[in-house]
């Protein structure tokens, strides 16, 4: 159920020998206002092939074309704008929506396997709002490719090698305690990294001690392997802690260290083909084909970097998962290193690498300001999702005073409030993060959809009978909700062509504003002929949104 097939049709035929039927397509716009119909047609660039006036060309085609399936075809300047017959939309929507009910905006567009970058927080560092943008977006990625045919596989490349362990395990030695580290891991571990760097300043000896200690981890020896093993399982634990309140969950946790032994292998590839330099010491391949800096192999003193683990790392997923797609769902500030990465391995002879993309996104910022972890300017996620979780209980004892599973909503209402804030921003966009905003129930928030559709939801319970989508609906205040329910499955196609959830979460709010303004104008419960025809755009209303909610990995509580 594509309407705009509807227009290319009629168009076809008088267009026969100028345009195609996907050339057509690609031409449709949906214009701004209701006013000037559902589709327009712009005749501009027919005008410059046929050198004849665009208003010309309009008003031709509509004597042309069958306007039958329309409630009106109309020449507007250079446009044909298409009025779709309101009645017969609205029972195919809701048709189409009560029959495929969770599956309504499901595709059949992709296969193959799709390994999914994500999250990926360092251990030993508590997860930062980065890290929350990273598991978000690639979840919502993963679910929206998956629902249009792709099997994502969601991967931690969890940060659990580099010399930043060589500076926590002298940070640990020299000041640490065994049951501090126990008492709350990554706090402890987080507070001896950040001492470090403050001694390491006035004391750059500590940074040699710090590199011979890494060397050590490197070589396996013994005391160094059981002291990372141990910060890792730690932090492991804490990062599932806020992956199990985020719903968020993983198929493979192979983070940097398990490309270990893999990294002599893609030394040697590297060397058959001729790509390593020697610079400063150092092992680089040279870039400057490809106008970027030289990506860095191994450092002097033998180390394998970053860049080396995600050669092997790209090499392994192709391999072994034999994938269609690569996506790393990293930030925007690591944008040369991808384009390292797949230069690099273009320039190994392996053209799969044009599968692999970077989808970047922008920082969260408090007050305008970047949040680190190193000079311990964060935030700790896991207090954030537990106050957003506090401030939906607050508002939602005030609305819903005797509400059943009271804590589960506030759950699903906290956490899918800041879920909801990450997605609804575009990726690359910089923003700022203030939970009061983010979770209030008005305005364009997570909480306010959701509570749209335990609304809708209450409607229906409060209904004496069943929804029935095959009567007419010829109510025109319904017609922004109808239209609204009929673009989902181009927005979930849409979303996943762009990698960008926020299409969803946008799409999310309009519907739900439509439905609110729809609510505010029309007594649902009326008893009329068109009763079930409203009913069962309400029941559409709730399925629609809660599919969309579902994408985006936000809960979508029936009652709130
Ligand atoms: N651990 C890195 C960081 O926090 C992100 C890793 C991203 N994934 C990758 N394959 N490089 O910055």
């Amino acid at each position: 159920m594509d309407f705009k097939e509807l227009v290319v049709k009629a168009l076809e035929p008088a267009l026969a020998g100028q345009l195609d039927a996907a050339a057509i397509k690609s031409l449709i716009e949906t214009p701004k206002s209701s006013d000037l119909g559902d589709y327009a047609f712009p005749t501009f660039s027919l005008a410059k092939i046929m050198h004849r006036a665009p208003k010309m060309i309009a008003s031709d085609l509509v004597g042309q074309i069958d306007v039958t399936p329309f409630e009106k075809v109309k020449a507007v300047g250079g446009y044909v704008n298409f009025y779709l017959d309101k009645i017969s939309f609205a029972h195919d929507v809701l048709k189409v929506i009560a029959q495929a009910g969770e599956h309504y905006g499901d595709a059949n567009i992709g296969s193959g396997n799709v390994p999914i970058d994500m999250s990926s927080p360092n251990i030993a560092k508590p997860m930062s709002m980065g890290h929350l943008r990273s598991t978000v977006i690639g979840n919502a990625l993963a679910n929206i490719l998956s629902k249009i045919g792709y099997t994502p596989i969601k991967i931690n490349h969890l940060g659990d090698w580099g010399t930043q362990f060589g500076k926590l395990i002298v940070a640990y030695k020299k000041w640490g305690s065994e049951d501090a580290v126990k008492a709350d891991p990554i706090k402890n571990l987080l507070h001896y990294y950040v001492e470090f760097h403050e001694k390491a300043e006035a004391n750059p000896e500590l940074d040699d001690e710090a590199r011979a200690w890494f060397k050590r981890l490197e070589d396996g020896d013994e005391e160094a392997i059981a002291l990372w093993r141990w910060f890792r399982t730690v932090s492991l634990a804490e990062f599932n802690r806020i992956y199990k309140i985020l719903g968020v969950d993983f198929d493979s946790y192979n983070g940097e260290a398990f490309y270990n032994d893999k990294m002599a292998d893609v030394v040697k590839r590297l060397e058959d083909k001729h790509l390593l330099k020697t610079s400063q010491g150092a092992e680089i391949v040279d870039l400057s084909a490809y106008n970027l800096n030289p990506a860095l192999i191994k450092k002097s003193d033998g180390a394998t970097l970053y860049m080396t683990r995600d050669l092997a790392a790209a090499i392994f997923r192709k391999e072994h998962y034999h994938f269609v797609q690569s996506l790393y769902v990293v930030g925007n500030e690591q944008r040369e290193h991808f384009q390292q990465l797949k230069a690099v391995l273009l320039e190994m002879g392996y053209d799969w690498a044009n599968d692999i993309h970077h989808i970047p996104f922008g920082l969260i910022t408090a007050n305008g300001k970047k949040l680190s972890t190193r000079k311990g300017n964060i935030i700790l996620l896991e207090n954030v999702l537990r106050d957003a979780v506090g401030l939906a209980k607050q508002q939602i004892a005030e609305k819903h005073p005797d509400l059943p599973n009271a804590d589960k909503v506030a759950h699903e209402v906290g956490v899918g409030a800041v879920i909801f804030h990450d997605l609804k921003n575009e990726r690359l966009d910089n923003f700022d993060f203030n939970l009061e905003e983010v979770v209030r129930f008005e305005g364009e928030t997570g909480p306010y959809v959701q509570y749209t559709n335990a609304r809708a939801n209450s409607i229906l319970r409060k209904a004496a009978i069943d929804p029935a989508p095959e009567v007419a609906l010829s109510d025109p205040a319904a017609w922004d909700v109808l239209r609204a329910l009929g673009d989902y499955p181009s927005m979930v196609l849409r979303a996943a062509k762009e990698y960008e959830p926020s299409v969803i979460a946008k799409y999310a709010l309009r519907l739900a504003k439509a439905f609110n303004k729809y609510y505010a104008n029309v007594k649902v419960l009326v008893e009329d002929s068109e009763l079930p025809a409203r009913l069962a755009m309400v029941k559409a209303t709730t399925q629609v949104l809660t599919n969309a909610l579902q994408l985006l990995g936000v809960g979508a509580p029936e009652e709130m």
